[in-house]
């Protein structure tokens, strides 16, 4: 039996080990839960996934059947991104932009991405505004529905940054209690685009 509510995707742009990527995500999916059980919030981790560096001889935008893809992963990874109505990027910052993983993840496909809503929660010392902005172009040139404004979580301090670097428990829950309501906010805004 199929159920027919909206799949949400949450997709971890951090693929290091340790990294506070995957704490941040679950952080975000648990806020959504607390809102709301009408959707269903599932993580996409590009940790688990390991995509090589794009390898496919087409171009994805001419590439209408995930059939037509010359690699397995890429065939599986069209399909996971084609099973879902909206997606939720969770993005730190990385010298001003967002991981290169994450744009390697974007740019196997094309038309899995396009017509959908998109939500973007940037992370890092100073909240990873820059890696939001132009994830947030790419979404346009996908011709997905991004929102016009991201959430941006602040590391509080040195010693959080050090504790990633560690791979301890982040508090996420608490730390960053304070963007619950944003991104509660974002969330609702994300469901009236589909
Ligand atoms: C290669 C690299 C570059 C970074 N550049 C920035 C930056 O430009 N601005 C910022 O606020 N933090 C920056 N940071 C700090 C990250 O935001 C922080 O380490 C965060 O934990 C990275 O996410 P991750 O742990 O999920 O990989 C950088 C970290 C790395 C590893």
């Amino acid at each position: 039996m199929t159920s027919d509510r909206p799949r949400v995707g949450i997709i971890v742009g951090s693929q290091r080990e340790p990294r506070a990527g995957l704490q941040i995500a679950k952080f975000v999916q648990n806020t959504i839960r607390e809102l709301q059980s009408q959707s269903d919030l599932n993580i996409i981790d590009l940790a688990v996934w390991n995509l090589p560096l794009y390898n496919e001889p087409g171009i994805p935008s001419h590439i209408p059947s995930p059939e037509d893809y010359k690699h397995e992963h890429t065939r599986r990874w069209s399909r996971e991104i084609a099973s879902y109505q909206a997606f939720i990027f969770v993005t730190p910052q990385y010298n001003w932009g967002y991981p290169a993983s994450l744009k390697n993840a974007i740019d196997y496909l094309f038309n899995e991405w396009t017509g959908k809503p998109a939500m973007i929660v940037s992370y890092g010392g100073h909240g990873g505004g820059k890696a939001a902005e132009q994830l947030k172009e790419v979404c346009d040139g996908l011709r997905m529905l991004p929102l016009d404004k991201p959430v941006c979580l602040t590391f509080p301090d040195k010693d959080f940054m050090a504790k990633v670097g560690r791979g301890e428990d982040l508090d996420t829950g608490e730390v960053f209690k304070e963007y619950r309501v944003e991104i509660q906010q974002r969330f609702s805004e994300l469901m009236t685009k589909l």
